[in-house]
């Protein structure tokens, strides 16, 4: 018989609206397998802050011995972050933050650098001299306030390059479609556009070819998923002229958490590393995840295979204690 889990996870999850999230949690899922003794729990908040204060205050009623969280909004879910973390509850944050430091681990990206990246790409292929719009995440979830300090911050060093004009988006497609047009007819010298996300990113390319300015206009965005809807296809087929690698960090996550679970040796902040994927190294970047995929696919027919042999030993086993008891 299987052994009573020993550790219970929650995790509550900001959205899982997207597919870099359904990745994220994919990641997890298949690290998970490595650890039968975890029972793991997800509640889904769908983008609203309220909805996911309640779940994580659930998630301590039902006493989990480990708490990840993905913040909708920084400062409305740090006070019930502190809570769980005060009285004991070992926390990870993954991806977005809360504003406070009490916390164990960190899993993800550093924003602040995404941001630098982009900015610096932006200043090098406009040759130090352009129009720059950009369109932010929702405000308050702190990749959005990172990205932006960053860009700003590399933009400085070209003189040459403006930030004309910004768009606070919602890390969703619809609202850049539905209010980019008009910015862009008030800003018509926008030469690029830098999107805080490929999902933005690819509105963005939308609305300038419905105005015929998508041969003018460069747009560049953030996360690089692979897959045929992923940022690195959407470099490929020319839609993007960039993106910025952010790993969605599922693995690195559990990995994590059983470390401090088992009272092994941790890291606090466990930094995903960014790139630029650009025409030059597209085509790399595509083979080397498409391996990586074929890969994940063996371990998982790997692991099926496993439980099929556990499942026949444990039938055979039955048969033998019958025998043996008649
Ligand atoms: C997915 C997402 C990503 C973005 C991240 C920031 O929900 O919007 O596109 O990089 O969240 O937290």
């Amino acid at each position: 018989a299987e052994p009573a889990p020993t550790y219970r996870i929650g995790f509550s999850q900001c959205t899982m609206g997207d597919a870099w999230r359904q990745a994220m949690l994919a990641g997890m899922k298949k690290e998970l397998s490595f650890y039968p003794e975890v029972s793991f729990r997800m509640k889904d908040a769908h983008d609203d802050s309220r909805l996911q204060r309640q779940q994580i205050r659930e998630f301590l009623r039902e006493k989990i011995d480990l708490l990840i969280v993905s913040a909708n909004e920084a400062e409305p879910i740090t006070p019930i972050v502190e809570e769980a973390f005060n009285r004991g509850i070992p926390v990870i944050i993954l991806d977005r933050r809360t504003t406070s430091k009490l916390y164990t681990a960190y899993v993800g990206g550093n924003n602040l650098e995404v941001g630098q990246a982009a900015g610096n790409y932006v200043g090098s292929l406009l040759r130090g001299r352009g129009q720059v719009l950009e369109v932010l995440g929702a405000p308050g979830a702190s990749p959005a306030v990172d990205r932006h300090q960053g860009f700003v911050q590399a933009l400085a060093a070209y003189p040459g390059v403006q930030l004309a004009a910004q768009l606070h988006g919602d890390w969703k497609r619809p609202s850049v479609i539905q209010h980019l047009p008009a910015l862009l007819r008030r800003h018509p010298e926008v030469d690029l556009i830098f999107a805080h996300n490929d999902r933005m990113a690819l509105g963005a390319y939308q609305v300038c070819k419905q105005l015929g300015l998508d041969h003018r206009i460069r747009v560049i965005g953030v996360d690089g998923l692979s897959g045929p809807h992923g940022g690195i296809q959407f470099v490929e087929d020319g839609i993007l002229s960039a993106t910025l690698l952010y790993p969605p960090g599922g693995e690195e996550a559990i990995r994590v958490a059983m470390k401090i679970l088992r009272k092994e040796a941790y890291a606090k902040e466990n930094t995903l590393s960014t790139m630029v994927i650009d025409s030059t190294n597209v085509l790399t970047m595509k083979l080397q995840t498409e391996k990586l995929a074929g890969q994940q696919q063996d371990i998982q027919r790997q692991q099926q295979l496993l439980q099929q042999q556990r499942d026949t030993y444990a039938s055979q086993q039955t048969v033998l204690y019958v025998l043996a008891a008649a």
